[in-house]
């Protein structure tokens, strides 16, 4: 399963990245001058907009978020404002930049007219100046001046209704986390393995006979696990469950491994067959006091982004899934149908840093979240967050350097390693991604989770220290923990270590750190075996394999001899004990 997937091609794109950064250091950079203008409330063209930069000194990136505030969508928008100073533009994109004297006119691409009442919409551009670069004082949207008529002042992003039900807003805040008594038994077995035994691990609903249970890593059924989680309760006062939905048509289009049962076209079979008898037991009144996380569709939506035509990482299954809606379609089904639940928490699966951390897909993901979030007439209210990490290998800090190093005055995105990454660790990204995805119109208190179950990176060869300065890459290479050969590799990577033991708000914006994919369950196997889960034999999962554009042409990493994804392969367990960050006592 989950995988990565899908960095950014090699070098047919490396050239279109170098570009962006030049004007680079600023996407993200919310906060550096940000501000956040008023709140009209007038009905026409009620809007806010933010502006923030990022400026070197001879030039800056103006990045700008209009919000429709009004009730209406607005169909076509110009954005028109005025710099007090020599600011000129150089380049914009996601709009039609322009400039006459000191007004600056910025009009929808075609392709982003359309805002809907309370959604928001962004773009940017590079400028250059001299002297002083002071921010513009007012925006007007097709006219009308943003913020006048209404209330004023810095507001919030829009958060229309509260959520159905009494949800908290972190449901893993003073609460106990499910043991699933069939990973818990699998670990125990192992030597040494009692020691972490009793740590909450995720249940998994990967086919549709995950629901009755008996199968190979679900022996027990959805309703045995949650009475079996009312009987955990007892011991706490508030209680997590927390159950993964991985079964999409199509499912893992990007690789082979964790290919599912329903084929691309099996829409139909997955909302009846597989959402609607989930929504039926969870929405039990007996399960009513527990507080039941989902984890939506590990690695579906990002595929649609990065792994598709005309990127050179496209596969011939994610163009389909693109082009039938299934992926988007039963995603939205989905969050609608257990979001409805009222004790129900959806966490939409967002990738990791090694896959959605570059520019060019990081709001392109955000974005396509958004819509699918609110199709159907579906709300964002039915998103309580997002998790990245999902069953991947990413540190969730990389502590010996930050984004912001430089070697001899050069950036370590410039490193092979970082390769223009915007991040180098998954929880920077969280926190980065989560403003990205309150911008495109999630609600303002989201929580982000971190899948910390194999992401540890200890043992013996886990550096200690920054690296050496004497070039860019051996600063990189010496200092990071992550000891893979390429941050988009996945199938049971060698060196990985179990990470951080899971924990409720362990940073701001985090939710919780949480062991989702159980440890020792494989990723999946490099050769055929007969199974009737549709899994495929994966070349990522075979040692000796060099890589494809996904992982930019690496060596895989991969332990040898793994059993299909979701089987138990003691020889990766005994690995992660033994590398386990902090270690295992
Ligand atoms: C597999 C699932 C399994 C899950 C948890 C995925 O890679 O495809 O079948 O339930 O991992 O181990």
């Amino acid at each position: 399963m989950s995988r990565t997937r899908g960095l950014r091609g090699r070098p047919a794109t490396r050239g279109r990245l170098a570009l962006l950064t030049a004007g680079a250091m600023a996407a993200t950079a919310l906060g550096t001058g940000g501000m956040l203008y008023g709140t009209a409330s007038a009905a026409a063209a009620a809007c806010s907009v933010d502006y923030t930069t990022n400026d070197w000194g001879s030039g800056f990136t103006a990045n700008i978020t209009i919000t429709n505030e009004g009730d209406a969508p607005l169909n076509g928008w110009t954005l028109t404002y005025d710099y007090s100073g020599n600011q000129r533009l150089a380049q914009g994109w996601n709009a039609v930049w322009s400039q006459s004297g000191a007004r600056v006119t910025v009009e929808d691409a075609g392709w982003n007219a359309t805002v809907a009442a309370g959604a928001s919409v962004s773009a940017g551009a590079n400028f250059s100046y001299s002297g002083t670069n002071t921010a513009p004082t007012s925006f007007s949207v097709n006219g009308v001046v943003c913020g006048e008529d209404g209330g004023g002042g810095p507001t919030d992003p829009p958060d229309p209704t509260d959520p159905p039900g009494d949800r908290v807003d972190n449901p893993y805040e003073n609460a106990g986390v499910y043991v699933n008594p069939d990973w818990s038994a699998n670990a125990a077995a192992e030597p040494g393995g009692d020691a972490i035994a009793n740590e909450p691990t995720a249940v998994w609903l990967d086919r549709r006979s995950a629901i009755t249970g008996g199968s190979a890593g679900n022996s027990t059924g959805l309703r045995e696990h949650l009475d079996n989680a009312l009987v955990q309760a007892e011991e706490h006062e508030n209680f997590v469950f927390q159950v993964v939905v991985y079964n999409l048509p199509g499912r893992d289009c990007a690789a082979l491994a964790s290919q599912g049962e329903l084929g691309p076209n099996d829409i139909d079979i997955y909302k009846t067959e597989f959402i609607d008898p989930i929504a039926e037991i969870l929405g039990d009144p007996a399960y009513a006091d527990l507080r039941i996380v989902t984890i939506v569709e590990i690695d579906s939506l990002p595929n649609l982004v990065t792994n598709v035509s005309p990127r050179e990482t496209a596969t011939e299954n994610c163009d389909e899934m693109l082009a039938n809606g299934n992926y988007q379609e039963g995603i939205s089904y989905a969050l609608q149908e257990l979001g409805a639940i009222p004790n129900v928490y959806n966490y939409v699966d967002a990738g990791h840093y090694g896959w959605i951390g570059w520019d060019d897909n990081l709001t392109a993901s955000a974005e396509l979240f958004h819509e699918t979030a609110t199709m159907n007439g579906g709300s964002v209210d039915n998103v309580h967050g997002f998790i990245v990490n999902t069953a991947n290998y990413g540190p969730t800090v990389e502590p010996y350097y930050t984004i912001n190093d430089t070697v001899n005055g050069t950036s370590v995105r410039q490193s092979s390693w970082v390769d223009w990454n915007r991040y180098v660790d998954n929880q920077s990204f969280a926190q980065g991604f989560r403003e990205e995805l309150i911008r495109q119109g999630f609600n303002s208190d989201i929580g982000m989770l971190i899948d910390t179950s194999r992401n540890g990176w200890g043992g013996p060869d886990r550096p200690t220290g920054p690296g050496p300065t004497t070039s860019l890459d051996a600063y990189v290479d010496g200092s990071r923990i992550d000891g893979r050969y390429q941050a988009g590799n996945w199938c049971n990577q060698a060196g990985a270590g179990l990470g951080e033991r899971p924990q409720a708000d362990p940073a701001p914006g985090i939710d919780a750190y949480a062991w989702i994919k159980p440890p020792g369950e494989s990723d999946g196997a490099s050769e055929y075996i007969e199974n009737p889960e549709g899994k495929l034999p994966d070349e990522m999962c075979d040692p000796a394999y060099e890589g494809n554009p996904r992982n930019n042409y690496n060596m895989s990493g991969a332990l040898p001899d793994a059993p299909l994804s979701g089987h138990w392969f003691s020889a990766q367990f005994q690995e992660l004990l033994a590398n386990a960050y902090p270690p295992v006592n």
